[in-house]
């Protein structure tokens, strides 16, 4: 369904990811793993075309995602939660999400939509009327979800879901991913803890310094060498 080939970004002179491949299938869960600055946001910005990107093929279904642009993305089935969640800290819960609704197909389904993410997120009704920034980090996060899938999207990608949030909100945001996933929605998301990230993947990619140096399933990867002695400590 998406389909990354020999990606590059640069900052001005500055390379910071190197010919990397990725695909995410329908219906996957998929995860981009590496310590902090190995690249993984850029690899996200750069699909939605956020970051200076040069790729041999960057697609979506039949669409050229290089050829789109940014805000043209989440009509064609592409959501991205950005790093740090950017909610509009003054609008209420529903305002932000209903911002998540503005193209035009999204719109059409908006009130079936709503009604969608509030199931998953029962809180969201509850404090609809709340500002967004009196909400607690795992809160914000979630609306942050909850708004990206206002507009439908058959790929979320989240960049890094769990940062800064207590054991607690992780399980919370942990069984939404997955609920979401089950409702048919594939999912490509960053996170350091690799353990954490491939309980809950079908497949992982690991980046140092802007490079893949290893790929496969949750279970080929939490049993490598190199995950168990460097990211696990075994
Ligand atoms: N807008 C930018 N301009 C210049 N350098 C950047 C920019 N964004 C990220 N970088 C650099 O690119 C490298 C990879 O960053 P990033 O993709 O954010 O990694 P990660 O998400 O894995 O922490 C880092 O060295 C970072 O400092
Ligand atoms: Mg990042």
């Amino acid at each position: 369904m998406l389909e990354v080939r020999d990606l590059d970004v640069s900052y001005g002179d500055f390379q910071v990811v190197w010919g990397i491949d990725l695909t995410v299938g329908p219906s996957e869960v998929v995860c981009i793993l590496g310590p902090n600055g190995a690249g993984k946001s850029s690899v996200l910005n750069a699909i939605t075309g956020l970051a200076p990107r040069k790729a041999s093929a960057i697609t979506f279904g039949d669409a050229d995602l290089l050829r789109i642009p940014t805000y043209e993305i989440a009509r064609r089935g592409i959501a991205h939660v950005l790093e740090r969640r950017r909610l509009f800290p003054t609008l209420t819960v529903r305002q932000n999400l209903l911002l998540g609704a503005y193209n035009p197909d999204a719109k059409r389904h908006r009130a079936e939509t709503l009604a969608w993410v509030e199931t998953l997120f029962p809180f969201l009704e509850d404090r609809h009327n709340s500002p967004a920034r009196v909400l607690s980090g795992g809160q914000q996060q979630m609306v942050a979800i909850a708004r990206g899938l206002m507009s439908r999207p058959r790929l979320l990608m989240i960049d890094e879901p769990f940062l800064g949030l207590s054991p607690l909100m992780v399980d919370e945001i942990r069984t939404v991913i997955t609920r979401i996933n089950a409702d048919g929605v594939a999912i490509l998301f960053n996170e350091q803890n690799v353990e954490l990230a491939l309980s809950l993947s079908h497949r992982g990619y690991l980046l140092e310094s802007g490079r893949v140096v290893l790929t496969g399933t949750g279970e080929e990867m939490l049993g490598s060498d190199l995950v168990r002695t460097v990211y696990l400590g075994v």
